[in-house]
């Protein structure tokens, strides 16, 4: 069948049927569908969207483009946990240590940074020596014997996400929500899971910005995870305000460094580790409610055995030993730290997050093109969040920059992203839904 006739039918809005889904989809491969039929074709699903047995039929196709892992041979439940994206988004980092040390197995397969959100393997790769692609034994390996390992996308896995993804990217149509549920379970059923937990992030600094879309991206992923039976629910959390109070690859993996020493843990950003990791063991039925999954974790977190478990991962990766205890020389400075300081008094009201993202991309920390290098020393700590009070000239963040232009654009950027005003607000729950 031709691509065009099957994008015709989209365009008018006809149902497709999963030999034309199979199709397209086998042609992205074989070459027969090139990337102008891929965003004729994702901008028709954009404004026709699909019904659950097209979903359905496309998330299949994409996992069956690729291998398709499966993990026979642990004696436990293996469980992911997927994050639509945001700024200062570390959990991931902090919660697969975690729930390891509670029994689950955790073979998380990561992506890179994207617009103005950091990546998982991006910060992780801010660790000397840590191999993000490391064979598919080594990878087995280190599951099974450590319960976590952190990678990126190296097996041949739904490959014809990456190539829709990069098209979608550049062409308007990420925030679709049959497209947005095939790529991500596509991506979660070829790395072989029994259950999942999605994070979606709602708020100006993820790209759900209104609780309509992210209900409805949370509601159609449960639908069609649970037809391929990997058990699945989401939360809805607040992504109005940077996640934690550092920005940046180095700068983030330090922050889950005190965090699993327990020397410096952000309120947010625990409450959501916390509520993550508790859904995450009442999927495994490694407990039976939210409040003793949560008591589970916390004790994982605060007797240093997920700590432990941390340091086991880094180091079979290729990382340094000991990371924990070392952090100071683990870490390169960037060359420039200085403070972006406020010039008004009152209560921080609002933050454009997405701008501060922005501002660690422009410092060299995130890419503008795929291909670009980053840095992965530069970004923000110290970052101020919503109700806090504040006064003239008082420190918003901490800048890390290479150069002393970066500083400024990223001065420039950070102090428009504030809105500080004499007038309280009330504050938001970090929590704002939970589905299954
Ligand atoms: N994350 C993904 O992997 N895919 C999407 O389409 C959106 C977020």
């Amino acid at each position: 069948m031709l691509p065009q006739e099957i994008i015709r039918k989209k365009r008018d809005n006809e149902q497709l049927s999963l030999t034309e889904i199979q199709e397209f989809i086998s042609g992205i491969l074989n070459g027969k569908v090139s990337e102008s039929h891929i965003s004729a074709f994702t901008m028709a699903v954009f404004f026709n969207g699909m019904n659950t047995d097209e979903c359905i039929a496309l998330t299949e196709a994409m996992m069956n483009s690729g291998d398709v892992l499966n993990w026979n041979d642990l004696n436990g439940p293996v469980i992911d946990k997927h994050s639509t994206g945001g700024v200062g988004d570390k959990v991931s980092i902090m919660l697969s240590p975690i729930i390891a040390s509670c029994g689950i197995y955790n073979p998380m397969i990561s992506g890179r940074g994207l617009g103005h959100t950091g990546g998982t393997l991006d910060k992780l790769e801010s660790i000397p020596g840590y191999n993000t692609t490391p064979n598919n034994l080594i990878f087995r390996e280190i599951v099974k014997n450590v319960g976590c390992a952190i990678i990126g996308q190296t097996a041949n896995l739904a490959p014809v996400d990456k190539v829709i993804y990069g098209v979608r990217d550049v062409t308007a149509t990420v925030e679709s929500i049959p497209l947005i549920t095939a790529s991500i379970l596509s991506k979660k059923l070829s790395a072989g899971l029994n259950g999942l937990v999605m994070d979606i992030k709602l708020g100006n600094g993820a790209f759900a910005t209104d609780i309509t879309f992210a209900n409805g991206v949370g509601k159609n992923i449960i639908q069609v995870a649970n037809h391929f039976a990997m058990k699945t629910t989401a939360l809805i959390t607040d992504m109005n305000q940077p996640l934690g109070h550092s920005i940046g690859n180095a700068l983030e993996i330090i922050e889950v460094i005190e965090y699993l020493n327990c020397t410096k843990i952000n309120p947010r950003l625990h409450e959501v580790v916390m509520a993550l990791s508790a859904e995450i063991l009442l999927n495994s039925k490694i407990v039976n409610d939210k409040e003793s999954g949560i008591q589970m974790a916390n004790e994982a977190l605060q007797n240093g055995k997920a700590g432990e478990t941390f340091e086991k991962m880094v180091s079979e990766l290729g990382g340094p030993n000991n990371i924990l205890q070392n952090k100071i020389s683990t870490f390169t400075n960037s060359p420039i730290i200085k403070p972006v300081k406020s010039d008004k008094t009152g209560v921080i009201t609002k933050i454009d997050t997405r701008a501060l993202g922005l501002a660690v991309v422009e410092l060299g920390g995130g890419r503008k093109k795929t291909d670009d290098i980053i840095n992965h020393s530069v970004g923000l700590t110290n970052v101020l969040g919503l109700g806090e009070k504040i006064i003239n000239d008082q420190d918003l963040a901490i800048i890390h920059a290479q150069t002393e232009d970066q500083f400024k654009q990223a001065e420039k950027i950070i102090q428009n992203a504030y809105n500080i005003s004499d007038v309280d607000i009330v504050s938001t729950p970090t929590i704002i839904e939970y589905l299954d």
